[in-house]
């Protein structure tokens, strides 16, 4: 049984949703494209999933946010793609690829053939047991990567009410997470490894800013360490699972019975038990790029692709979390994990496939982003070199620049107008020669104003 499409997107997140209408508005036949996702719903703005859609009025439902309202274009439901003509092939897991014959074989059987193939695959959370903690498994232990996971933990959040949440991890699910409990009146300690939540982007001083916000909201900070276990009820007995597999399989006897194991506190390294009612666990991602280690060249953990977003198969290209891409800016290969580096990525491969002579190398300016509470920042460019902070930190608007070998190569700013967004991205994209440091720090946002 098989079906062939002249091209395929292999995974149905955020840069699928964008590649899709990038083919359509440079012309395509129906039946040409297929769009396979494990996913049961069309392509959506997966950032919608940590901030709107777990607020306690008014959440953000699907189809609200197909793809690509993220970017005030057409949203994109299952009906606009049947109008297209583009075959969506949903809630089916491809569970192996062969480039050389340009086939991909479902986990339902099917082989589906391509001429074209773009790997859109993403990534997924990284479990606790990948750290020796056993208790992914219970029922109040909640990940967030897709639209499931955030059903789920609106559940689970629902029923804590008044509670206790302990959040794992101190990147973007930690700290986006822990504001959405709070709004949900949930009491919230956040536990991390470092000496400052953000640690992979914020600097001490911007981290310092956010953590007292948090901590005014009533979040506490437990910094330096990691959870060592769980405590366990099971069919109404506590249970110790530590990082004996064993062990965890007793503990989890009953939920694998049908009977739920739920967490009652979190065990960190230095013996402090908290009490738990619900667990969020947000400790990175991984690519999926298993379907093609040893067929493709990979670098940087991910899939490596030309300034045509190409992979070491002609035939094939990678976008997305997924992809491993030349920063022009930075003179090397990089891989993101941001939804707008995903949006422009897909576009830009799809210009390549489809008017290969008129596109040239992606030309990317990496930008990130979040909002939490009343809070909005947004980063460009890289978090390298000196740091020259700017702006009232006692105040709402504030931000620092990196300077790196005598150049501005990353900015930040908190509580900034759009204009002002654009001016820092233009800034930082012009990589301007910094000459003076001090007189940097006291131009401060005027000087991305002025460049
Ligand atoms: P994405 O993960 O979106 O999609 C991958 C798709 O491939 C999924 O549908 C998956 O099921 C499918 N797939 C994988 N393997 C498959 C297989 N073998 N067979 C079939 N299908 C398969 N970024 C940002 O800049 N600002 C923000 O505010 C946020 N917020 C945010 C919140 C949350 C909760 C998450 C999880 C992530 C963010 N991000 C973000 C990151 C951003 O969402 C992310 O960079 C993009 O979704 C990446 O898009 P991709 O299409 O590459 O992967
Ligand atoms: P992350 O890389 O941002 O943060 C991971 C955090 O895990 C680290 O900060 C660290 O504190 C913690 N950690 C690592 N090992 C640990 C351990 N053993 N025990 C406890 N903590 C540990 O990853 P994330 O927060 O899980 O986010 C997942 C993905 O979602 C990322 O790709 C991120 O870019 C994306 N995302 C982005 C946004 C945004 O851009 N606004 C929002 C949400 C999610």
């Amino acid at each position: 049984m098989g079906r062939a499409f002249v091209y395929v997107i292999l995974g149905g997140g955020v840069a699928a949703g964008y590649a899709a209408l990038e083919f359509t508005r440079r012309g395509i036949s129906h039946r040409e494209l297929c769009i396979i996702s494990e996913e049961p719903v069309a392509p959506y703005e997966r950032p919608a999933l940590s901030k709107g859609f777990l607020l306690p009025e008014a959440p953000a439902r699907l189809p609200s946010f197909h793809t690509c309202v993220g970017t005030n274009e057409e949203r994109l439901t299952p009906k606009w793609y049947k109008e297209h003509g583009i075959e969506l092939v949903l809630a089916t897991r491809v569970k192996s690829a062969d480039v050389r014959r340009k086939t991909l074989l479902t986990a339902t059987g099917e082989t589906i053939s391509y001429k074209i193939l773009i790997i859109a695959t993403g990534a997924r959370s990284l479990q606790l047991e990948e750290f020796g903690v056993n208790g992914s498994n219970a029922e109040n232990v909640c990940y967030l990567r897709n639209v499931d996971d955030a059903t789920r933990l609106v559940n689970v959040m629902q029923s804590s009410s008044g509670g206790n949440a302990v959040v794992i991890g101190g990147g973007y699910i930690g700290m986006e997470c822990a504001a959405s409990l709070v709004i949900n009146k949930v009491n919230v300690t956040m536990v991390f490894p470092e000496a400052h939540c953000m640690a992979r982007l914020f600097t001490p001083k911007i981290a310092g800013y956010y953590e007292d916000l948090y901590k005014a909201k009533g979040v506490k900070f437990i910094k330096g360490t990691v959870l060592s276990s769980f405590e366990k009820d099971s069919n109404g007995k506590n249970f110790v699972t530590k990082v004996d597999n064993l062990q965890h399989k007793i503990a989890c006897a009953g939920s694998l019975l049908g009977v739920p194991c739920v967490v009652t506190d979190v065990v960190l390294r230095d013996g402090t038990n908290l009490p738990a009612d619900m667990v969020v666990v947000g400790i990175g991602i991984r690519p999926n790029t298993s379907l093609f280690e040893g067929q493709l060249t990979l670098e940087k953990g991910g899939i490596k692709v030309n300034g045509k977003m190409q992979t070491s198969n002609t035939s094939v290209y990678a976008v997305g979390d997924v992809a491993a891409f030349p920063v022009k800016l930075f003179g090397e290969t990089r891989r993101l994990e941001h939804v707008d580096s995903a949006r422009k990525s897909a576009r830009h491969a799809v210009a390549a496939i489809m008017d290969p002579g008129k596109t040239g190398d992606f030309d990317y300016l990496p930008f990130f982003y979040s909002r939490v509470f009343s809070l909005s920042w947004q980063f460009y460019g890289d978090n390298v070199g000196e740091i020259v902070h700017y702006g009232d930190f006692s105040g709402s608007t504030f931000g620092a620049y990196w300077v790196n070998k005598g150049q501005l190569v990353g900015s930040f700013l908190e509580g900034g107008t759009k204009e002002e967004y654009e001016a820092i991205a233009k800034a930082t994209k012009l990589k301007p020669v910094i000459k003076d440091v001090a007189d940097l720090e006291r131009q401060g946002l005027s000087f991305a104003i002025s460049v």
